[in-house]
């Protein structure tokens, strides 16, 4: 495919239905109009293996992952570009957050004023395009295509502006940005403090199944830690939490539009409104899933490695309305008040995969039971700063 260099403008493909008693939110009218595959339901097991189909005005192959919790607050799109494959320089108008799936490829974004940085990326790389930018991504291999799974909040920003041009044909840039892009466009990653204890602040990080530089994340157990991710001017941003083989995390519910995605490990995810049936998510590298608004879910791991998972915010608004957990004992399930099914049932996956469970007898009868860190843990964070790096 040519490497084209004059942006690509998007046409209108409908006119949105603005009346309020529409069927379809004016995002989910504009993904019919495009006749996308639209994968739906409660999880997807791989990103890597959903169908996709042609959109020629991006240049590549696509789909739209609509799974119950985005309710209507996130967006995840995955783009295939085939070995060898460039896709068109496009411009977008808001944020937009990359998780690689895989394969391997170049990015280069631009923006008016600004020298255009390109940067390649990995199985496991996460990055963001600002806002405004234009952006064009090619496979750098002949042999296997790219994978990308795009997160943003173009749900709500189109109920705010029914017109599919605005995002996709907007020439306006933020000064701000290009002020500090010299700096910022795809620079370290750098510690921060604040949020749980660590931050991770940057545009672009390798791989993260490198990760290290997390904390102790000790109110959700499991003997899990956890990292906060901050992204250069923009509201978006999440955290990533990794829990040793053998264990797993207490049940716990907020609102919707936290988008997971698991980097690596391999265990499953139990998501239920109070009261009513369980849903099992099983997953691995390449999964994602959304808790739906107010359900409970709780992550299992029953493979030898830690695991971990990669969660993308929803915007302030929402997160004010339910991630906040008003109360630990209405928003979180302590290990000694669970049903005794949960950890029987997971007993049994790990027995089937010849591995016992390495959660310690206590926490089953102390709400209160304070896991087992490293002794340089407790004094404070161990942090590193390897994870990101400049280009
Ligand atoms: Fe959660």
């Amino acid at each position: 495919m040519a490497q084209q260099t004059d942006v690509v403008r998007l046409e209108k493909t409908i006119t949105i239905d603005t009346d309020a008693r529409a069927r379809l939110l004016p995002y989910d009218q504009w993904v019919e109009s495009l006749g996308l595959p639209v994968h739906k339901g409660y999880y997807v097991e791989d990103v890597r293996k959903l169908e996709v189909a042609p959109w020629p005005e991006m240049g590549c192959d696509a789909a739209f992952i609509q799974l119950a919790g985005m309710e209507g607050v996130a967006d995840a799109r995955v783009t295939e570009i085939p070995p060898g494959g460039t896709t068109n320089p496009v411009r977008f108008a808001l944020d937009e957050v990359v998780f690689v799936a895989d394969g391997q490829g170049l990015a280069t974004v631009w923006a008016e004023g600004v020298a255009r940085k390109t940067f390649e990326f990995g199985p496991r790389s996460l990055f963001v395009i600002p806002r405004g930018a234009v952006r064009q991504f090619a496979n750098a291999r002949g042999d296997r295509p790219v994978r990308l799974v795009a997160n943003t909040h173009l749900p709500v920003g189109m109920s705010l502006i029914p017109d599919p041009t605005y995002f996709f044909n907007n020439p306006y840039e933020d000064p701000g940005l290009l002020e500090s892009a010299e700096d910022e466009l795809y620079s370290v990653a750098k510690r921060s403090p604040g949020g749980r204890g660590a931050s991770w602040f940057g545009n672009f990080f390798t791989d993260l199944a490198a990760w290290s530089g997390l904390v102790p994340h000790r109110q959700r157990g499991g003997g899990g830690h956890v990292v906060d991710i901050q992204f250069p001017h923009s509201e978006m941003g999440g955290h990533m939490s990794v829990f040793p083989p053998g264990t797993y995390k207490k049940a716990h519910r907020h609102g919707p539009g936290v988008v997971i995605i698991i980097p690596a490990g391999e265990g499953y995810s139990i998501m239920w409104p109070e009261g009513e049936e369980k849903v099992i998510v099983p997953w691995h590298e390449s999964s994602m899933f959304v808790p739906p608004n107010r359900w409970f879910h709780q992550h299992f791991n029953v493979s030898v490695e830690p695991a971990r998972y990669l969660a993308l915010s929803p915007m302030k608004q929402v997160r004010g309305l339910g991630d906040q957990q008003s109360s630990r004992l209405l928003d979180q399930v302590e290990y000694p008040d669970e049903e005794s099914w949960i950890r029987e049932m997971f007993e049994e996956e790990l027995g089937k995969r010849g591995l016992e469970s390495l959660m310690p007898e206590g926490a089953y009868l102390d709400a209160h039971f304070k896991w087992e860190y490293d002794a340089s843990e407790e004094q404070g964070a161990v942090l590193d700063a390897t994870a990101g790096r400049g280009l």
